[in-house]
């Protein structure tokens, strides 16, 4: 026994000192020698303007640590500014190190079409923990775990305050998290302070968010779902929503094809909402918000200990507007968002397509 586990020692040592333990990056000419290293540390990083802070294909089990402030030149394309792929990837930062995108450089744009913004951060990771980042001003949208699986995202912030307050603010399209297409990953105790979505999801299964905050965007969002996109057992959870212009939001795609079965909500603040704080329908796209809701079957949808308060008298407390053969064994429990008396609509706001007999209000006068 005692020499089988000396062999065995020798051998991780031998494997170990294969590759370089660790590779501090201070420049991205660098690049293709720090992805050799078990471990790449990213201190105060300048990336030069319209270059990718490329981390794709890292070897498997490598460490990624960001210390300090990694910032960005200017350029109007659509990046990323990071992006990083691999398997069992252990990626954190410090607590103080922040990628900056020092996004008011960028948000002079406005919404214009034509204008573009590089989109911050993109992960497609398996077996992989994601810890700790600070984003700061993100041009556009933030955060994105496209393809990811077995995934653990904790305690991230997105911090856009700079800006301003949320509605009034300048920073179009920041949306904060986004999974896309990902099976089995969770996004735990994480702070989003955008001027977009706070939380979206388009495809994906087996997710679950727990102690989300979200502050002065347009809220959680399930969707926008079409071309295909199934979204099956997402859990929201023990989570809240502050002075933003929706609070929950599950949208769907005019003429859209997919699915969304087992997605339930439990526990969920909504604070200071400003137009609906539960908004569930079926006509996103250009014409929004008039237009028919399109056939989309949401299945096994809970609303379980949801509290919340609407800001003024203008906007709903719940709205649905979906075909009248979408919502299928819903579950609608202890929902109690108040002050919302729909006084902002016109033409004024109806409601179709809501399930019978499970006491849901919509669209109070
Ligand atoms: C889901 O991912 C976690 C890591 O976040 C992992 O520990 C767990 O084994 C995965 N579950 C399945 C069924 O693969
Ligand atoms: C919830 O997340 C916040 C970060 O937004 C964190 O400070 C807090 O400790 C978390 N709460 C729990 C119970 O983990």
């Amino acid at each position: 026994m005692t020499t089988a586990a000396l062999t065995l020692g020798c051998l991780l040592f031998v494997v170990a000192s294969a590759s370089a333990q660790y590779f501090e990056l201070r420049n991205v000419n660098q690049l293709a020698d720090a992805k050799k290293a078990q471990k790449i540390v990213i201190r105060d990083l300048h990336v030069p303007a319209g270059v990718t802070l490329d981390l794709s294909n890292l070897r498997e089990g490598t460490t990624v640590e960001f210390i300090g402030r990694v910032t960005f030149g200017y350029k109007e394309w659509s990046g990323p500014l990071v992006k990083i792929s691999g398997k069992r990837l252990n990626i954190m930062a410090y607590d103080y190190a922040r990628l900056d995108g020092e996004g008011h450089r960028w948000w002079k744009g406005g919404r214009h079409p034509n204008f573009l913004k590089p989109r911050f951060f993109e992960a497609t990771v398996d077996d992989s923990t994601i810890r700790n980042l600070y984003f700061k001003n993100p041009p556009v949208s933030c955060f994105v775990c496209n393809w990811c699986h077995n995934t653990e995202i904790s305690r991230m912030t997105v911090d856009t305050k700079d800006a301003g307050d949320g509605r009034a603010g300048r920073a179009f399209n920041t949306d904060g998290i986004g999974l896309g297409f990902v099976k089995n990953v969770t996004v735990l105790n994480s702070y989003v302070f955008n001027q977009d979505d706070c939380f979206v999801t388009g495809g994906g299964e087996d997710m679950l968010v727990d102690n989300l905050t979200c502050e002065g965007g347009n809220g959680i969002s399930v969707g926008s779902l079409g071309n295909g996109a199934d979204v099956v057992r997402l859990t929201i959870r023990n989570s809240r929503v502050i002075n933003s212009l929706t609070g929950l939001n599950i949208k769907t795609e005019l003429h859209a094809i997919g699915l969304h079965r087992d997605v339930t909500f439990e526990n969920i603040e909504l604070r200071d909402i400003h137009q609906y704080g539960i908004s569930i329908h079926g006509n996103e796209g250009p014409t929004f918000p008039s237009g028919e809701p399109s056939f989309f079957i949401l299945d096994r949808l809970t609303m379980r200990n949801i509290r919340g308060n609407m800001v003024g008298t203008g906007g709903a407390n719940v709205w649905i507007w979906l075909h009248p053969n979408s919502a299928q064994n819903w579950r609608w429990e202890n929902v109690n968002v108040v002050g919302g008396k729909s006084a902002m609509f016109r033409p004024p706001l109806q409601c179709k397509g809501v399930p019978p007999h499970l006491g849901i209000r919509c669209a109070e006068k």
